[in-house]
């Protein structure tokens, strides 16, 4: 600050982090160095000089202060990129990266084609509370409840008593935009159906990685094709992972609610799960998490960090860099589940853990089956590190995956058609988060919480607790509306008054239907 001089009447100084506060008379004068590369009025006798921060973080501090001020309020417009652009002299690029920031703190989000908003999320009115799961390493139970969801999969399309299937997460496969991959493929099974028969390479087909190794720079990682092993879908993808870096009996830090696939794999290599209280709108708690690698011998912490399934939040990338930093500090390993990180509605996406990577310890996993199809079956690691055990795992896992639909998804990506369709969804989803929302607040009970997601097509509702989500799963199935309990997300069973909604299958007046029935067979559970 030396080159900085401030003519005072009375001068005060705070610290606070990089930014020095000085209180002022209104008269006074601030020479620009070369350190001072931003300053602005804060008030009328305030001025908050900055001394190391770049143009993008004053920037976004700057919005913060007015979105806190009320300046903004929840749900408002924010200025334009080009606006804010002319009107702090500053690059479109810079603006951008202010609102990224922003983004990742959730304060706000971005609807496609329209622009910026302040983010519903800084309110903290009806959103599920932190869970509180047992204290201890479970053993994974709940089976039988995973596999009746599964049975129901099949019955979709020939039961015509369906009213709404609100109980599978599929993606929109009926989409124009997807037209151009299901041609690609018909076209490889006509000239190519050798190649589709002959054993492949076991990490995957090279063009396919190629093309992963493009994706994932979008999410903020440096990996090149040969960091990347194809899986069977994103679910042999976690069970590979987790057999990689575990034995029988260890345990593994999961999240509470959790994917009921992701506790299966557990079961399934005979391992333990620590469930972790965590937040619906930023994630695991790493207050929890801490406390738990103080107590527990805990092998690896699996997390779907960005669009978690089921709550649908974006742990924010600050909370995301603590996390990575809590393993390292631990020396666990961190398999994230990425399996809807590019269908976050921010754009840019959200970086993943992985990003910030320094010692190949995170495991990334994820697949095409929430962002195309999931009968492709094309899923992936990144397995850092542990590349030579996942290869051998994988290896007895299934040998090699079919070639022909890694083939066609790569050409898709290729020529573009990838980023078209997420662009698409990613509009398509968010509006149909907003009408569920809208319907659930209608017709349940009036202390029900909603999750409020931050991208895909699920959400978490979490009713009082003397409603049972269970029963009114059996019951509603009778009607023709399939709802996904609760407990299925957790390891040991909790979470019987909570339910989880996908918001996109049928149309939209038969999810209001079905919700409005839901409604009605809540009040009958009161009676
Ligand atoms: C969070 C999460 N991870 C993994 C999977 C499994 O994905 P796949 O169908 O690619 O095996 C799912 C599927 O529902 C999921 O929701």
């Amino acid at each position: 600050m030396h080159h900085t001089q401030i003519r005072l009447k009375t001068a005060i100084q705070f610290s606070h982090g990089n930014v020095c506060m000085v209180v002022i008379s209104p008269i006074c004068m601030v020479k620009s160095s070369c350190q001072l590369r931003y300053s602005y009025l804060y008030a009328d006798n305030f001025i908050r000089i900055n001394i190391a921060m770049t143009l993008y973080e004053t920037l976004a501090n700057e919005l913060k202060a007015q979105i806190e001020r009320g300046v903004f309020e929840v749900g408002n417009k924010l200025p334009s990129v080009r606006q804010l652009s002319t009107e702090h002299k500053v690059s479109i690029a810079t603006v951008q990266e202010a609102y990224r920031v922003l983004e990742a703190q959730q304060l706000v989000e971005a609807k496609p084609k329209s622009g910026y908003f302040v983010a519903r999320s800084i309110l903290i009115d009806n959103t599920p509370s932190m869970t509180k799961p047992p204290q201890r390493p479970m053993d994974v139970s709940q089976w039988e409840g995973v596999l009746d969801t599964l049975l129901n999969t099949f019955n979709k399309d020939h039961d015509a008593k369906t009213l709404c299937q609100f109980q599978h997460a599929m993606p929109n496969m009926t989409a124009k935009t997807l037209k151009p991959l299901i041609k690609r493929l018909h076209e490889l099974t006509k000239h190519r159906a050798l190649d589709g028969m002959i054993y492949g390479d076991v990490k995957g087909d090279e063009t396919l990685r190629k093309q992963l190794s493009r994706l994932a720079a979008a999410s903020g990682c440096v990996l090149q094709s040969d960091e990347f092993i194809v899986t069977s879908g994103c679910q042999e993808a976690l069970s590979v992972c987790l057999r990689a870096v575990a034995s029988a009996g260890d345990v593994i830090a999961v999240e509470s609610p959790g994917f009921y696939g992701a506790m299966q794999a557990i079961k399934g290599a005979e391992l333990k799960a620590l469930e972790i209280p965590t937040d619906s709108e930023t994630g695991l708690s790493l207050k929890a998490l801490k406390l738990a690698l103080d107590q527990w011998p805990i092998k690896a912490i699996l997390v779907a960090p960005t669009v978690n399934n089921p709550q649908g939040f974006v742990m924010p990338e600050a909370k995301k860099k603590a996390l990575y930093e809590l393993a390292r500090e631990y020396d666990v390993a961190i398999i994230e589940d990425d399996i809807y990180g590019d269908i976050a509605y921010a754009y840019p996406r959200p970086k993943t853990i992985k990003s910030f990577d320094k010692d190949g310890r995170v495991l990334l996993c994820s697949s095409f089956s929430k962002t195309l199809a999931p009968g492709f079956r094309v899923g992936w690691i990144a397995p850092g590190s542990y590349r030579n055990k996942v290869l051998h795992v994988k290896y007895v896992s299934s040998s090699m995956c079919p070639t022909l639909p890694q083939l066609a998804i790569a050409s898709f990506i290729e020529q573009g058609g990838y980023d078209k369709h997420i662009r698409a969804m990613r509009h398509h989803y968010l509006s149909a988060r907003d009408a569920l929302r809208s319907d659930i607040k209608r017709y349940f009970p009036a202390d029900t919480c909603i999750s409020y997601p931050q991208g895909g097509y699920v959400l978490w509702v979490e009713l009082n607790s003397r409603y049972d989500s269970v029963k009114l799963a059996d019951e509603a199935k009778q009607k023709g509306i399939y709802v996904a309990p609760g407990q299925l997300f957790s390891a040991t069973g909790k979470y019987r008054h909570c339910l989880r909604f996908n918001f996109i299958d049928s149309t939209q007046a038969a999810r209001t239907e079905a919700i409005q029935r839901l409604g009605e067979m809540l009040v009958a559970q009161e009676a």
